[in-house]
């Protein structure tokens, strides 16, 4: 990541700009937790029409100037300009420099790879839909893709070098009908329409036997599949796992009403990379299938993120509480607070699902707060965690 390690510098004006980068306002740590600490500054910044923070520190007699993790924007070109900028407009004394070495790079080609907002604000198609989960390195899903040009696909994986592999097989393969997402499988069917999905596969999902909690089946996770999915509709897991396959055909043969079908070594017309290893070992591959036989009504998703009233940043700032709070269906752990002025300020958190916390800056501009960077994504987690947030923010 570029930064610069400097010395002497002139006070940076604000508002104020430098070769075409906008300096908006910068923060300084508050010391919220009284746990004693080196201050940190946050400089709000608007380049290339993106808006991020970068981080300045005191680093020994200098002063390091960075990134900000949260507030990271692509491609790196931005960040490394808005350093440069800074340094000229500060004259600083620049000791250390690594923003000369980012060059533009050319962004890969992501036409089949979307984003989670994408599912939620746009995505719509008369086409029939199946999902699969853990797609890993794509053989099944594309073997499916292929044989069925009329269905659209959406794959879910969450580790990105597997992504990056699969779209590149549909490149060469010249698909075009599968939409890959780096979003937990868990948390993605509460996007989609209900009765509107035909297959979701899970084929030989982590099996966890450590720690369940993090296994994609559970209770929560089966409903969630029957409602998206039509009447005739499945949901069908491959596993070698025996302990897996007993707690998912357990789950499901506690719901009030389904069909299932079981099978030992069913032979598929496509093996998948785990597959073939656990053959290989001699395993028996098990299958359960779970029939969707109901349909569900329609959900909406609240999508509202706003603080109906002024906050009061000097109130927050000496009574936010510094502990998470754990609830059963999301988290709240404010991690630092930064102080723009007596009424304005950043307020930085984690929200949302205990399986995939967000971080994000609240900013409160003179009593006003908004989402820096725009709102979370509208999960219900999400959702939960900024009631509770408001809750925290808010005195009367
Ligand atoms: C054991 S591999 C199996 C891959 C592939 N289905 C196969 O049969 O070769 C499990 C895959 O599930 C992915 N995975 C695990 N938890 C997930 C989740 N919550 N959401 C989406 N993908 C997940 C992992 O990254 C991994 O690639």
């Amino acid at each position: 990541m570029p930064h610069i390690v400097f010395s002497k510098s002139k006070t940076l004006e604000l508002p104020s700009q430098c070769d075409g980068v906008a300096f908006n306002f910068i923060a300084a740590s508050y010391n919220f937790t009284q746990k004693p600490r080196k201050t940190e500054y946050k400089i709000g910044i608007t380049h290339d029409n993106k808006e991020f923070l970068l981080t300045l520190k005191e680093k020994k007699e200098h002063q390091l100037l960075k990134a900000d993790k949260v507030t990271r924007v692509t491609p790196v070109t931005i960040v490394k300009d808005a350093i440069n900028a800074y340094a000229k407009a500060t004259e600083a004394h620049i000791e250390f420099a690594n923003t000369q070495n980012f060059s533009q790079k050319v962004e890969p080609q992501k036409e089949y790879l979307k984003e989670i907002d994408y599912f939620v604000n746009e995505f719509d198609t008369t086409k029939e839909i199946q999902i699969e989960i853990g797609f890993g390195s794509g053989r099944h899903l594309l073997h499916q893709a292929k044989e069925n040009l009329d269905v659209q696909f959406i794959g879910l994986e969450i580790h990105t070098p597997s992504i990056e592999q699969m779209l590149k097989q549909v490149k060469i393969q010249g698909l075009t009908n599968i939409l890959a997402v780096n979003y937990d499988a868990r948390l993605f069917m509460e996007f989609i329409k209900s009765n509107s999905v035909s297959k979701i596969f899970v084929h030989f999902p982590v099996p966890w036997d450590k720690k369940p909690h993090r296994r994609v089946y559970s209770t929560e996770f089966i409903n969630e599949a029957l409602r998206i999915l039509n009447i005739g509709g499945t949901l069908e897991l491959r596993t070698d796992s025996r302990k897996y396959f007993d707690y998912c055909t357990d789950l499901l043969t506690h719901l009030p009403k389904g069909r299932i079908t079981i099978d030992i070594n069913k032979d598929l017309k496509v093996s998948s990379k785990y597959e073939d290893r656990w053959k290989k070992q001699g395993k028996h591959i098990y299958d359960v299938v779970l029939e969707c036989q109901q349909m569900d009504e329609e959900i909406t998703i609240d999508k509202d993120f706003n603080f109906d009233k002024e906050l009061d940043f000097n109130y927050i700032k000496n009574n936010i509480p510094s502990k998470a709070i754990v609830e059963e269906d999301y988290v709240v752990h404010v991690e630092d607070i930064f102080e723009i002025d007596e009424k304005s300020g950043l307020i930085q958190l984690t929200l949302g699902s205990f399986n995939r916390p967000l971080t994000k800056y609240i900013k409160i501009d003179n009593g006003k707060a908004y989402y820096f960077q725009g709102n979370p994504v509208p999960s219900s987690a999400n959702i939960h965690a900024h009631k509770k947030i408001k809750e925290i923010l808010t005195h009367d």
